[in-house]
């Protein structure tokens, strides 16, 4: 058996959301019928970061649809009756299992053969495993990872289960510090394990990871740093305790893993090229094969404000615009999109802290603001500059204002001069903000 579409979009997360509604406002009612998504979830594309956030919290979480994509300002929620309104067909609860991409076909776990003319690919990532570090356990009823709806529906379910109980978290990278955070909420008692010498340390520096670190700690999060997990001590099928390399036990009644996550190549190994442990596109997001795009966080692509420096980013606003960009590469072959010229962004929310992140963590960091931790009560306002050849090349600021945000994103995306370091560290945000 077997259909055809002139486009698909394999994998219906946050990416495919945004491919889909750039889609109909490019093409309208003159896209029945042509787009189909096939996603291994089943439900329709939503806003994954809600997971680690409004999704856990112990009162009045969020739920589906509320998060569908596109939600946000002047956006769409993008239902499954939004997908069937708009013709396109939404082939969930469906895993592609193998790709051809010369003869332009996906078969899916129930033996279907899809047919595509122009093939996106929008698989995302999927969480690193304990057992790909020698770790087993995985599957033990109290451990939890948080990729998808239904890895948050467990740990909403675990921790429920746990009131006032300990929880081991292994990993001090976002999903780490963001369920810690979010556990705290829930009365639940934290210890963060992690190899590093401090918390997210792929864009911290570690003044700034030291803020954070106290901030946690004043919330009665415990830290083990420097060390990991060597085992896990199941009974019943039930984790009860962690076992760290020195042997130490810390007693358990729930897990969460948070130790980086992979990006779905696999289909493609030997088909297309490959980079940075993702699909290589140009800045067109087209693959080494002409019919075939990739966005999202399985996409290497060029930056053009890093040179052209091939990045893979995993993060949501990258899935949003590559996403975006793509559409319209596809839509006109003309090259009319030209290439992307993005600015990377990243963010996080934890607590009542909030900070921005834009660029490249690249050269000297020049520190700004009130770095010390004082009261969890109050409202903090720091941040770091990254200064590579003498320009800003990154700019990291917590408790900014919506304007403050924009002018260090601006200073970014300019390359801001910076003659003097010392003048940098010395008026900080008011270096950029009364440019
Ligand atoms: P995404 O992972 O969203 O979607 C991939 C889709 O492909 C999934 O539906 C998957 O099932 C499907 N798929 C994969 N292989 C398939 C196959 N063979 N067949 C069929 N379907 C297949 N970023 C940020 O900037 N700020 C934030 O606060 C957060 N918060 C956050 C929280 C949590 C819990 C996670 C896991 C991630 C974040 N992120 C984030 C990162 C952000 O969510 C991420 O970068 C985007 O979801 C990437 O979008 P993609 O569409 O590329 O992958
Ligand atoms: P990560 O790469 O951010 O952090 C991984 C952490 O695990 C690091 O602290 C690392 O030192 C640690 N680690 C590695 N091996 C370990 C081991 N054997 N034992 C213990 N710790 C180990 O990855 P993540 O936190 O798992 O996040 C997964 C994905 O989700 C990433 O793509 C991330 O970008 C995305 N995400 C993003 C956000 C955000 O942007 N706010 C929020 C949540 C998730």
């Amino acid at each position: 058996m077997g259909r055809a579409f002139t486009y698909v979009i394999l994998g219906g997360g946050v990416a495919a959301g945004y491919a889909a509604l750039e889609f109909v406002r490019r093409r309208g009612d003159a896209a029945l019928g042509e787009l189909c998504i096939i996603s291994e979830e089943a439900v329709a594309p939503y806003e994954r970061p809600a997971l680690s956030k409004g999704y856990l919290l112990p009162e009045g979480g969020a739920r589906l649809p509320a998060f569908h994509t596109c939600v946000g300002a002047n956006d769409q929620l993008l239902t499954a009756e939004w997908y069937r309104e708009h013709g396109i067909e939404l082939i969930l609860g469906t895993k592609v299992i193998s790709a051809d991409v010369r003869r332009k076909t996906l078969v899916t776990s129930i033996e279907e053969t899809i047919n595509y003319k122009t093939l996106i690919v929008a698989t995302g990532a999927r969480a690193s495993k304990l057992e790909e570090f020698g770790v087993s356990g995985s599957d033990a009823e109290n451990v939890c990872y948080l990729r998808n709806i239904v890895d948050a529906d467990k740990l909403v379910r675990v921790m429920r289960s746990s009131p006032g109980g300990n929880a081991i978290v292994i990993g001090g990278g976002y999903i780490g510090m963001e369920c810690a955070a979010a556990l705290v909420a829930n009365k639940i008692k934290v210890t963060i394990v992690f190899p590093g010498k401090y918390c997210m340390d792929r864009l911290f520096t570690q003044k700034i990871a030291e803020f954070y670190e106290n901030y946690y700690t004043s919330k009665g999060v415990t830290f083990i740093k420097g060390t990991a997990v060597s085992s896990l001590e199941v009974s019943s099928g039930m984790v009860t305790t962690a076992i760290l390399r020195d042997g130490r036990p810390l007693p358990a009644d729930m897990v969460v893993v948070g130790i980086g996550a992979r990006a779905n190549t696999a289909l493609f190994e030997g088909q297309l090229t490959l980079e940075k442990g993702g699909i290589k596109v140009n800045g067109q997001m087209q693959t080494s094969d002409a019919s075939v795009y990739a966005v999202g966080d399985v996409a290497a692509f060029p930056v053009k404000l890093f040179g052209g420096d091939a990045r893979r980013l995993e993060h949501v606003d990258c899935a949003r615009r590559t996403a975006r960009h793509a559409v319209a590469a596809v839509l006109d072959p003309t090259g009319a999109a030209g290439d992307i010229d993005y600015l990377p962004f990243f963010y996080s929310r934890v607590f009542a802290l909030s900070w921005r992140f834009y660029g490249d963590n690249a050269g000297e960091a020049v520190h700004f603001g009130d770095l010390g931790f004082s009261s969890a009560s109050s409202t903090p306002k720091f941040g770091a500059f990254w200064v590579s050849s003498g320009r800003i090349a990154g700019a990291f600021l917590e408790g900014g204002s919506p304007e403050e945000y924009e002018a260090i994103a601006h200073a970014v995306r300019r390359g801001a001069a910076v003659p003097d370091v010392a003048q940098l560290a010395r008026e900080g945000l008011a270096f950029v903000v009364r440019e």
